[in-house]
């Protein structure tokens, strides 16, 4: 029933409760449809094609848009949420304060797959649904990974012969979006893939038909030469990988991290490269440690900066799935990606 349709039924209403109803749709009709003010808050900007592809979207559904980019006092951010309904954000930190400051927040999206940047029992106190944006950088961090295992089997580019990944066991941790990416594309290298996914069942896994399901995370370490961590920073997965853990990995083995700093038992791993002269470690996240990883020259290799999401395609995508997914939300009550249930 549209709009019309309801009107004509009111004009002919000859009850009053009728007629009442009738009116209360074409309320709930414009209540919908109200304008929303969603703000992106960016200490590290979009590119402006994001930007534009956001305002778009957001503008299409009726609503306004709102920047605040390259903020340096957090004030700054109190004083533009204040009147958002919506907000999205990149590594922008939504704390109680932030959401205390908010007066009509509904909903708050961080344009990308991590979310411990967002308060979430801040958000679920005030009703706020919080969302990430699943799946948008997966491609563009497992491509990284790859460039890094590239980088470390080669020996870091020092003039000295390498080694080829074709053909060697690579074993992902956790199997969601990222390491459903490098699964698929260290298979065009020849690699033999294996992955545990603590959610998944083993059938789940080889369904995909992208890797070789193994029983638990240890048997990763013990049969693979390389282990690609893609577990979520958790309270189980904090200093998770560990001494004991990385030291079942045979001779030469790697370890790469695209995942969180916060998921490595930072000692435990200075510990066992000091003893295992053979290991090496690849991270997009630099440790705390950084000074004293680097001490095993040639076996240690960290991006100055979180790179791995860091393309052109996965910031626009990110930043406008947010988007779409808040128009959504307003539009239909859509709750796919809410991380706060
Ligand atoms: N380097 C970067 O720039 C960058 C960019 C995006 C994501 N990330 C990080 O990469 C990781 C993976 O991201 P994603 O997009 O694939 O997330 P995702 O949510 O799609 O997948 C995470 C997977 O981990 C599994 N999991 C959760 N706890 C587990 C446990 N204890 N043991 C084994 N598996 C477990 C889940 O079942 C899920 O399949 C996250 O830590 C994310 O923060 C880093």
């Amino acid at each position: 029933m549209d709009i019309i349709d309801i009107l004509d039924a009111f004009v002919v209403a000859d009850d009053v409760n009728d007629a009442r109803g009738f009116m209360k749709k074409v309320k709930s009709i414009f209540k919908n449809k109200k304008k929303m003010k969603i703000l992106g808050a960016t200490e590290k900007p979009f590119a402006k094609v994001a930007v534009d592809g956001i305002k778009k979207v957001v503008e299409e559904n009726g609503h306004q848009f709102a920047l605040l980019e390259k903020y340096t006092d957090v004030n700054d951010f109190y004083a533009a949420v204040a009147d958002a309904d919506a907000l999205i954000v990149r590594s922008d930190k939504v704390t109680k304060e932030v959401i205390d400051h908010a007066k009509n927040l509904k909903i708050v999206v961080r344009a990308g797959a991590g979310y411990d940047n967002l308060d979430l029992e801040a958000c679920t106190a005030r009703g706020i649904v919080a969302m990430n944006t699943p799946g948008q950088n997966s491609n563009a961090v497992a491509e990284l990974v790859m460039g890094m295992l590239v980088y470390a089997v080669r020996n870091f580019y020092n003039g000295k012969s390498g080694s080829e990944l074709m053909g060697k066991k690579l074993g992902i941790l956790a199997f969601g979006n990222v390491g459903r990416n490098v699964a698929r594309i260290a298979k065009g290298f020849g690699m033999d893939v294996y992955a545990y996914d603590a959610f998944m069942t083993a059938e789940q896994i080889e369904a995909t038909g992208m890797a070789k399901a193994v029983a638990n995370q240890q048997a990763l370490f013990e049969q693979c030469d390389i282990v690609s961590l893609h577990i979520p920073a958790t309270a189980e997965t904090k200093q998770s990988i560990n001494y004991d853990l990385v030291g079942k990995m045979h001779n030469g083995g790697i370890l790469v991290n695209s995942a969180r700093k916060e998921v490595i038992d930072e000692a435990g791993l200075l510990k066992l490269m000091a003893e295992r002269t053979d290991l090496k470690y690849v991270t997009d996240i630099m440790p705390d440690a950084d000074a004293e990883f680097k001490a095993f020259e040639g076996r240690y290799f960290a991006t100055p900066k979180k790179m791995g999401a860091q393309t052109e395609e996965a910031n626009i995508n990110a930043g406008i799935a947010a988007a779409n997914q808040i128009a959504d939300f307003f539009k239909t009550g859509n709750k796919k990606f809410q991380v706060n249930k």
